[in-house]
């Protein structure tokens, strides 16, 4: 295994243990807002604090780029984390959360890791190395057909998000496919992609915490992700279309249409 992939996984099941050893006490927890819907509780920081001094431990020149403390560091090797995706589901004992962690080295993404701690289900890619889950090799669906497939998403929850446009969007797909899946927690949603349950996923307003792991697993596990322009630059615009190939091109003439609208 890359050995930087190594230290990223054991940094995310240390994360994993406290997300666990909280979830028995979810009525202790002390949650805050840090804007309208969008929580946090003592535990995302608690899990974002033993990510980064793990990996800090061993990489102690690299640059980190996370959820609740931000950017830290300057270095061409940047950790891009998440230390507990779908918060508000962990808070409603809703079991559908997971920690996303991805390295990207000049802004290419080189080792990415979602764990799940719920099924201890642990996803992993490296650049050009495949995608893995629990060491079993991943591979997107074969679906060719938008109308047979099964599409993730995310709702935007957050003030002046677009909420009209999103809803065009969603007829658009929901007439045009077998059915639309919203869990939760968009890094076990792109997880999902690469593992082939589902067929695609688009989603707005997303920071490239949700998306850097899942972004390379999908890309490693033989599928395509990209912006509403079909361009690369999701991570910057937060706007986001994962998929098979066939499903994505798809996928991107049914929402690029719309996209026009978006703020
Ligand atoms: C959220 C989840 C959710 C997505 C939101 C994200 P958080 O992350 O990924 O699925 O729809 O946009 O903010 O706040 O739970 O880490
Ligand atoms: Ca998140
Ligand atoms: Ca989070």
């Amino acid at each position: 295994m890359n050995p930087m992939l190594g230290f990223a996984v054991k940094a995310a099941r240390r994360a994993g243990d406290i997300i666990n050893r909280a979830a028995e006490n979810i009525e202790q927890l002390t949650v805050q807002h840090k804007t309208k819907n969008d929580l946090v509780s003592e535990v995302d920081r608690a899990a974002e604090a033993e990510i980064i001094n793990s990996l800090k431990n061993v990489y102690p020149e690299h640059a980190f780029l996370a959820e609740e403390s931000g950017r830290t560091g300057s270095s061409d090797f940047e950790w891009i984390i998440d230390p507990l995706d779908g918060t508000t589901n962990f808070l409603h004992g809703f079991p559908v959360y997971g920690v996303s962690i991805a390295l990207a080295y000049k802004k290419q993404l080189q080792v990415a890791v979602v764990f799940d701690p719920c099924r201890n289900d642990l996803y992993t890619a490296s650049r050009g190395a495949g995608a893995y889950l629990n060491e079993k090799r991943i591979r997107v669906s074969k679906r060719d057909k938008l109308i047979d497939c099964l599409i993730g998403t995310g709702f935007p929850f957050k003030a002046n998000s677009d909420i009209e446009t999103y809803a065009e969007m969603f007829k658009t797909v929901a007439l045009n496919t077998a059915g639309i899946r919203r869990p939760g927690a968009a890094a076990l949603d792109l997880a999902n992609v690469a593992a082939g349950r589902l067929d695609g996923f688009w989603e707005i307003g997303l920071s490239p915490w949700d998306m850097a792991a899942g972004a390379l697993l999908i890309k490693e596990a033989g599928g395509l992700v990209g912006d509403l322009e079909g361009e690369d630059q999701y991570l910057e615009t937060g706007k986001i279309i994962a998929g098979n190939p066939k499903i994505f091109a798809q996928m991107l003439s049914a929402l690029r249409p719309h996209s026009k609208k978006l703020t």
